[in-house]
């Protein structure tokens, strides 16, 4: 896959060893609160890194998944893309694990993969859907440029776009 790395960061493939950093992850009533997890499985969890395992950082897969690690490979969280030039955009997900959060990482991993988005997809748009009481990712997303579009009720979630 394309090497993604910052100054402290870098995005990488899953791998069986990443199972109960995820499957903690997605326990963490902090990190879960605002997701749509329905099935925090060992099974289920097992199915997914089998699944992402090989994704590619910004290929033409509709669905890539990738954790977000130190240098030295220590996960601190995850990042979800989906890709769908169809509908003109690429989605953005991002969850940094309690233990790390307000340290700057989110920011920092997403400027460079924002970045290389708009390279790779410069006619697509960059969007965020956030829970309306998600206060730390809609200042995240504004922080990174994004705007909100409109309130999409349907799947109670603002729309935010770069
Ligand atoms: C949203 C989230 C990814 C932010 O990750 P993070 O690494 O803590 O964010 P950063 O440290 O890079 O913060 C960047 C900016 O976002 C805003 N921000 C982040 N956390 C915030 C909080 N708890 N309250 C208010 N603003 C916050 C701030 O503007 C911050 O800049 P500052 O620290 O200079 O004030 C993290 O809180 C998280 O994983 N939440 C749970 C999962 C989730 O809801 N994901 C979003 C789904 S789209």
């Amino acid at each position: 896959m394309e090497k993604l790395i910052t100054k402290r960061l870098g995005i990488r493939n899953m791998t069986d060893a990443d199972l109960v950093f995820i499957k903690s992850l997605r326990e963490d009533e902090v990190c879960a609160r605002y997701q749509r997890w329905e099935d925090n499985s060992e099974e289920h969890i097992r199915e997914l890194i089998a699944t992402h395992r090989h994704d590619v950082l910004l290929s033409d897969t509709e669905i890539q998944r990738f954790l977000i690690s130190m240098h030295d490979g220590v996960p601190i969280g995850t990042l979800t893309l989906f890709v769908t030039p169809k509908e003109d955009c690429i989605t953005i997900g991002i969850t940094i694990a309690s233990l790390h959060q307000r340290k700057g990482y989110a920011k920092e991993i997403l400027t460079a993969v924002l970045d290389l988005a708009e390279k790779y997809y410069p006619t697509l748009d960059l969007i965020a859907l956030i829970h309306p009481d998600n206060i730390p990712s809609i200042r995240l997303f504004e922080a990174l440029g994004f705007r909100f579009q409109l309130h999409a009720e349907s799947i109670n979630s603002l729309v935010y776009v770069r």
